[in-house]
């Protein structure tokens, strides 16, 4: 355990004496948590095998799953890739800094374990003054997951960072709440046609645009374990509160119907229930005795987005046995943040999906049965 060192800097104009406290401590091989456009980041010197090693440790990550390295600009590429595609350098020209992270191949001085093992690395060029001002002030490249215990939502503020990570960390930059509150877009431009591993801030309309080969995957990459996953993230179980989360597929009307029956049901059983709906569903479930959290406004998927881990933090910290969430971004859309929604949402459930009809509450109920027995 370690003193956790917290920093509070204006998200728009950080002062450069508390960043090049930060960055002395990087380059001392310490941990620095800091926020980007999406996410906040848990960072160590990307050059830095021992620092390196410190993430996996505090986060309790698993060494299969390789991490992003941050810089300061797309001139640094050269630093910690080789044979950069034109590609690369035409999509870094028009979505850095921002919310894309390309995987290329790995440069030699990055020491393996950055990409658990693999020869390739995974960069982006963070858009957030405050992560600009750190790696430009620490001017070296910067290793950074989401800074968030493994499993756990991502972080979009400071608070969730020590809630998590407090006495794990050296120094959390405060620099508020996130913009975007979903992670980056990941693609690997080692294969070809290149593919789609996480979608997240940039869409991938946005990129056909450059790249008019991209492989989407249909259903998002998620395999039972790290070691057999194709993107090494892709572990079902993620970003999931603790009690066991059911994702409803339906409109508003038919989930309405189905949280009402599947809520009357558990609470005879004495089963504690959280639902997480669009706002404007709110008045819908008033009369029920459950914990209600808010999604954001159905229609604003900004909105959702950059609020949603917050909302599963939130929910979980109700001390309910079972969450109902109402799936929204239902959409086949490949625009804006509609596929980066419903992947989170897919992985906080753990893959439990259920249509929401009336024949359906029966089967909602036992399976909320087993889960809750085998959370106990
Ligand atoms: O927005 C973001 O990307 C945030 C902020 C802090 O930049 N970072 C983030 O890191 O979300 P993390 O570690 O939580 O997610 C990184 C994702 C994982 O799914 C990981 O498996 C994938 O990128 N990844 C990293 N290196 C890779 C590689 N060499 N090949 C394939 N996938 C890789
Ligand atoms: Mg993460």
């Amino acid at each position: 355990m370690t003193t956790t060192q917290i920093i509070h800097v204006d998200p728009h104009n950080p002062d450069p004496a508390a960043i090049a406290v930060a960055a002395r401590a990087l380059a001392h091989g310490q941990l620095v948590a800091f926020p980007t456009e999406t996410v906040y980041g848990l960072g160590a010197n990307a050059l830095d095998a021992a620092a390196v090693a410190r993430i996996f440790a505090a986060k309790q990550r698993p060494t299969t799953d390789p991490l992003i390295v941050h810089l300061a600009s797309a001139d640094q590429l050269g630093r910690v890739t080789l044979d950069i595609p034109p590609v690369a350098l035409r999509l870094a020209a028009r979505f850095w800094p921002g919310p894309l992270t390309l995987v290329l191949r790995r440069g030699c001085d990055v020491p393996p374990n950055v990409s658990a093992g693999r020869n390739t690395v995974a960069v982006r060029v963070p858009a957030h003054p405050v992560a600009h001002a750190l790696l430009a002030a620490c001017g070296l490249p910067v290793a950074a997951p989401s800074a968030n215990l493994f499993s756990r939502p991502s972080p979009t503020t400071a608070q969730h960072v020590l809630d998590d990570l407090a006495g794990r960390v050296d120094i959390v930059l405060d620099g508020g709440t996130t913009t975007i509150g979903l992670e980056s877009t990941v693609i690997d431009l080692t294969q070809t046609p290149p593919v789609l591993l996480r979608p997240g801030g940039a869409s991938v309309e946005a990129l056909r645009a450059l790249l008019p080969d991209l492989r989407v995957p249909d259903a998002p990459l998620i395999t039972a374990t790290a070691e057999a996953a194709a993107a090494p993230g892709s572990l079902l179980r993620h970003y999931a509160p603790r009690a066991p989360l059911f994702l409803l597929r339906g409109d508003a009307h038919a989930a309405q119907h189905f949280i009402r029956a599947a809520v009357i049901a558990l609470h005879a059983r004495g089963v504690r229930v959280g639902i997480l709906v669009p706002d404007e569903e709110f008045a819908g479930y008033t009369d029920l005795h459950v914990e209600l959290v808010g999604l954001g406004p159905a229609h604003d998927l900004a909105a959702i987005g950059r609020y949603l881990f917050a909302r599963l933090r939130e929910v979980d910290s109700l001390g309910v046995d079972v969450i109902l969430v109402r799936g929204v971004a239902d959409g086949d859309d490949s625009d804006g943040l509609g596929p980066a929604i419903r992947d989170r949402l897919f992985r906080a459930a753990e893959g439990r999906v259920l249509d929401a009809t009336l024949e359906a509450v029966p089967a909602l109920l036992s399976l909320i049965s087993d889960n809750i027995a085998r959370n106990e």
